[in-house]
């Protein structure tokens, strides 16, 4: 029997049965590290299913495959390149770790130039990017901005003009800095606010627009050309990923804003979690642990999506965050040596923020017919000063659903009837800093890596997205005679001739 149908065909207990066998589930199942505390017993992983799991990660070189992503190996071979985001938090091959070092310099360096004057009076930064080079810093911003912050910081990404619009409207475009985040320096969206607001800089009488522009890039040499001074140009690797991009200069606007003692934080905390990824047996590894819960419930009981809600307000972009990373880099058909893939990839992300959630969604979580597994996250020190009941009343919600979840209620009324033994993990963290959330975040980049080795497949291209801009890019410039008749209706009634 292969592997994957010995994990499909382990006999597992309802979760009940799993805590009345085992009175130290709770124990044995949780695990901490960096100021979070990780609590999987109320999924269905037991002894013999995480025995499964260990045959088919080495079946799959789970170990080699760590070493390989840690040590700067080329992993993702169909860009024919490494995948060394851990490289900027101190954990890769030598000439990589120190790269990642200098160009940390340079960018500590402008941040300090620009706290000093350098630039002008800047009260503002404007940093646009989209995907990789907008969502990890605005995660970064809403969790950890305090809200007395030296800089007022927007991130804009859509090419929506109701986007940028309003934040022209409230900046001093005198006291503005524009920040370019793009990897590849390329990207439609990014460049065309960036013309905008550059317009918008022209029209207030700044007297050199370009002068008070920033890039964050891989392609130098493309900023320079765009008329970008070299000063002002911050550099990283490209073998840093978009969606893994949020360590190297692209964390720039947040280093800036929040302080780069801050970023240090984030860095360390990240580089904790490298370490613990790095060196323990998969039986006491978390982000394995956890690729194992989510493989089983994708394969085994056949769940398609994983949802996540934070009971934390800081959090709230978590899921589009966790969206990327595990979608752009898993929702793959094709395995890394180019044949099929014969099961599901990358489960669908989805989720909120509680309490919300609960008066939204929670209704299909606890009675309706999809199985989903849910992560809930929490945060024990609050991220106010109000009445200590709100923190309560948070917490404690939090933990009555995934306790609800699993319990479930038996009623005469089949309306009222909860089937129970749904699972669910529980992130506690002990207080949302720079470092507990840098070590979030990496804990979640090792689950996605992990995930992607058990299935085969390759997660750090991202090929499916190319087709949808080709052919807006061909919309755009007139050509739309390949297009079907619906789409060339829709133009048509858009924007008539
Ligand atoms: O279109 C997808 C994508 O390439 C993402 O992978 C990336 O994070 C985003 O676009 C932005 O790309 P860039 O940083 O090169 O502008």
């Amino acid at each position: 029997m292969d592997h994957w149908n010995a994990i499909e065909n382990h006999p597992v207990s309802t979760l009940d049965g799993l805590f009345e066998s085992d009175p130290k589930r709770a124990e044995i199942w949780s695990f901490e590290q960096s100021g979070i505390y990780f609590d999987f017993s109320k999924t269905h992983l037991d002894n013999g299913l995480l025995q499964e799991f260990q045959k088919l990660a080495d079946a799959k070189d789970l170990s080699e495959q760590i070493e390989a992503l840690t040590s700067g190996a080329v992993i993702n071979i169909s860009e024919n390149r490494a995948a060394e985001h851990t490289a900027e938090r101190g954990t890769g091959s030598a000439t990589s770790v120190e790269n990642a070092r200098l160009l940390k310099n340079r960018m500590r360096g402008l941040v300090q130039a620009i706290d000093d004057g350098a630039l002008g009076d800047i009260e503002s930064i404007i940093h646009l990017g989209i995907g990789g080079s907008a969502l990890g810093p605005e995660l970064l911003l809403e969790a950890l901005k305090i809200g007395d912050e030296k800089y007022q910081l927007a991130v804009i990404s859509n090419i929506d003009g109701c986007a940028l619009e309003p934040v022209l409207e409230r900046f001093d475009a005198q006291k503005t800095l524009l920040v370019i985040a793009s990897k590849s320096f390329t990207t439609a969206e990014t460049f065309l606010n960036a013309r905008s607001v550059i317009d918008w800089m022209t029209e207030q009488g700044v007297s050199d627009p370009f002068g008070k522009i920033v890039a964050l890039t891989a392609k130098p040499e493309k900023a320079v050309e765009w008329g970008i001074d070299e000063s002002r140009i911050l550099p990283f690797s490209e073998t840093v990923g978009g969606r893994y991009s949020l360590w190297s200069s692209i964390g720039f606007s947040v280093a800036l804003t929040l302080g780069f003692e801050v970023f240090d934080d984030l860095l360390a905390g990240a580089a904790e979690m490298d370490q613990h990824f790095k060196s323990n047996a998969f039986d006491q590894n978390i982000p394995v642990i956890a690729a194992f819960c989510d493989q089983y419930y994708s394969q085994a009981r056949g769940c398609e999506t994983r949802a996540v809600f934070a009971y934390d307000e800081r959090l709230t972009l978590l899921p589009d965050y966790l969206q990327q990373l595990e979608m752009e880099s898993n929702g793959k058909s094709v395995l890394a040596d180019g044949t099929a893939l014969d099961r599901h990839s990358s489960a669908i992300v989805w989720g909120g923020v509680g309490t919300d959630a609960q008066h939204a969604v929670f209704q299909l979580l606890h009675q309706g017919t999809h199985l989903v597994p849910v992560e809930f996250l929490a945060v024990i020190e609050p991220g106010h000063s109000l009445a200590t009941e709100h923190h309560q009343g948070l917490l404690l919600n939090c933990f009555a659903q995934s306790a609800a979840l699993m319990a479930g209620s038996t009623s005469d009324d089949s309306n009222r009837n909860y089937p129970g033994d749904r699972p669910s993990t529980t992130l506690l963290l002990d207080d949302l800093d720079g470092r507990t959330l840098g070590a979030l975040i990496a804990f979640y980049e090792h689950r996605t890596f992990v995930n992607a080795v058990l299935l085969g497949i390759n997660p750090f291209d991202q090929f499916g997205v190319e087709l949808g801009k080709e052919m807006a890019n061909a919309l755009l410039a007139g050509d739309s005679n390949q297009m079907d008749a619906s789409t060339e209706t829709l133009k048509n009634r858009a924007f008539p001739a």
